[in-house]
């Protein structure tokens, strides 16, 4: 038994990841693994209650994200990874948590109201995604969670988590803790035309990137708006270069990147040029290993396999627990 607090936290398969994503949510989970015991997991149910349409393209995504995890820093010998889906306990819990949820909770949860807006393309008028968050709450309670690093947007569902386990708790007897949420900073680098950074914005600069298109995308960057010419002077702090200038560029060179930029010493094209070479070796050890788990899918399916073993032997227990406690 391991003395560290257990946390949970999964990811919809959304394929590559994006440097949005690293710095909003994944490197937050690889410096969590020292320090706790960590289940992360690919949430490939919950990207049906969107895209059920697609189903079919769910599986490839989860391969392509599974790689950037590894590629990235996440470690099978320290935390447990594994596929929501080859867990079934999850939907057996889902079930029987759908039982005792009352449908005002998810009625009144507010991303299910933004969600049906955002994606109005999509017919979301189905009982899967109403049931979103019941589905979320087994996948954390599942393991027992005291914690869930997420993003602000899922802090809703994570109350709607506790209230699912107090409620459980009360009718049945105190079998689960209830989770607290570990907020994750969001990510401050924004997309290439200074939106969030999002695959549907065609504005993402991925992890996996080749160094050419790195140099592409930076090149297209937008820069300081009120820079028209490369002799007015920029200010760096409402600069996006610089704001990569600065998880990705040496102290010193940062240092006069902001001096130089706001006397007009250095033009925005050179600017970026510096900064892409950086990145480009920064990213270079996370696309070595992204070639190595490409040309070695059995490696990547041996990890899979063995998370899930041992995530399913947690989550069986606790259903066993759960079983008792409702006399079933
Ligand atoms: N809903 C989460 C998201 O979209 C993904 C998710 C599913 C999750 N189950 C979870 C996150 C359990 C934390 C814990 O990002
Ligand atoms: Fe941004 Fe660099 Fe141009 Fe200044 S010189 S506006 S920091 S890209």
């Amino acid at each position: 038994m391991s003395l560290r607090k257990r946390i949970v936290s999964g990811m919809r398969p959304t394929g590559a990841l994006h440097l949005g994503n690293y710095h909003g949510a994944l490197a937050n989970w690889i410096a969590m693994q020292d320090n706790y015991d960590c289940f992360f997991f690919i949430a490939d149910w919950h990207a049906l209650t969107s895209d059920y349409e697609d189903a079919g393209g769910v599986l490839e995504f989860s391969r392509r994200m599974l790689i950037d995890w590894l590629s990235a820093g996440l470690s099978p010998e320290k935390s447990t990874l594994f596929v929501q889906s080859h867990v079934k306990a999850h939907a057996e819990l889902f079930l029987l948590l759908s039982m005792i949820t009352p449908l005002p909770w998810l009625e009144r949860n507010p991303t299910y109201k933004e969600q049906m807006d955002a994606l109005r393309e999509k017919d979301l008028s189905t009982f899967g995604f109403l049931g979103y968050p019941v589905l979320q709450a087994a996948d954390i309670i599942i393991y027992k969670a005291e914690g869930v690093p997420v993003g602000i947007d899922q802090a809703p569902h994570i109350e709607i988590t506790r209230e699912i386990a107090r409620r459980f708790n009360h009718l049945y007897g105190k079998v689960f803790p209830e989770p607290a949420t570990i907020l994750t900073e969001t990510a401050k680098i924004l997309g290439i035309d200074r939106r969030k950074m999002s695959k549907s914005y065609n504005n993402a600069i991925y992890l996996s990137d080749p160094p050419e298109s790195i140099r592409t995308r930076v090149s297209q960057m937008i820069t300081d708006p009120q820079r028209a010419r490369k002799t007015d002077p920029g200010d760096p702090e409402v600069c996006n270069v610089y704001t990569f200038h600065r998880i990705y560029s040496p102290a010193s060179a940062v240092a006069a990147i902001s001096q130089d930029c706001r006397s007009a010493r250095i033009g925005c094209v050179e600017c970026k040029k510096q900064m892409a070479e950086n990145l480009i070796q920064a990213l270079e050890p996370i696309r070595e290993k992204h070639r190595y788990y490409n040309d070695h899918p059995k490696v990547v399916e041996e990890i899979i396999a063995a998370g899930d073993v041992k995530a399913a032997e947690v989550a069986k227990a606790t259903l066993r627990e759960v079983r008792a406690a409702m006399k079933l």
